[in-house]
């Protein structure tokens, strides 16, 4: 079984064996972690997949909204669950108003690999409005990749991919995502997120990290 990585320097798709792939996402989870709070009140993870980071969430607030558009990942999400996990988990579209999410009421605001299943703008506008004055918003995410700069973190990409990989398997955990998931390309390079950070959140830290993905911090200033 082999496993397809990101299209390397725009042209060329690289399969490596199944067994050296791993999960992307979860391996910013711990990144991310480490820019919250220890404790809060309020969480809400938006685009929560299977619901790895929700349940992580739900060890240090008193209440976490976890919200996907997709059912499936929903039933996914509180069958890994159990009971007694204090997660409400919401099927919906974040930008609808159809969901019970209050604008401004939570601690903390994490989206992990979903923005770029929804216009830019507007969803970071949605997340912003969602975070208490005081909160933070931190998203983990995907770029399309057109730069020298882009092109040439890849290459160092590919190689820790695989070293990262190796680790995991040695350990016996290799970590990929559940198949059902609803997965897209990105189409906003880290260019048109900077500017839309600048506009929509500014003073928000925008970072390219190693393994196709950038990372965003913003505080929302207290009222
Ligand atoms: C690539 S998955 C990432 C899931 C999870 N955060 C993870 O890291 O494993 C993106 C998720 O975002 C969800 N999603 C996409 N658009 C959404 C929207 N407008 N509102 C809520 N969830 C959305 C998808 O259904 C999908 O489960």
């Amino acid at each position: 079984m082999v496993a397809a990585v990101p299209t390397i320097l725009g042209v060329w798709k690289p399969r490596l064996p199944a067994a050296l792939w791993w999960d992307h996402n979860a391996h910013y989870h711990p990144w991310l972690l480490r820019r919250l709070p220890a404790r809060s009140h309020r969480a809400l993870d938006v685009g929560c997949g299977a619901g790895a980071l929700a349940r992580r969430l739900a060890a240090r607030a008193d209440r976490v909204d976890a919200v996907d558009a997709a059912p499936v990942m929903i039933e996914r999400a509180r069958a890994a669950s159990g009971p007694t996990t204090a997660v409400r988990w919401l099927v919906g579209d974040v930008l609808a108003d159809d969901l019970p999410l209050q604008a401004g009421a939570y601690d903390v605001v994490t989206a992990v690999a979903s923005l770029h299943h929804m216009p830019l703008r507007p969803a970071l506008s949605r997340l912003a409005d969602l975070v208490r004055p005081g909160g933070t918003l931190a998203v983990v995410g995907l770029y399309r990749q057109t730069t020298l700069a882009d092109r040439a973190v890849e290459v160092l990409a590919l190689p820790a991919n695989a070293a990262v990989g190796a680790v995991h398997l040695s350990r016996g955990r290799g970590r990929l995502a559940d198949e059902d998931m609803p997965v897209q390309d990105a189409t906003t390079t880290l260019a048109d997120l900077r500017a839309a950070a600048a506009d929509v959140v500014p003073g928000a830290r925008l970072r390219r990290r190693l393994f196709w993905r950038y990372t965003l911090v913003w505080r929302r200033p207290a009222a």
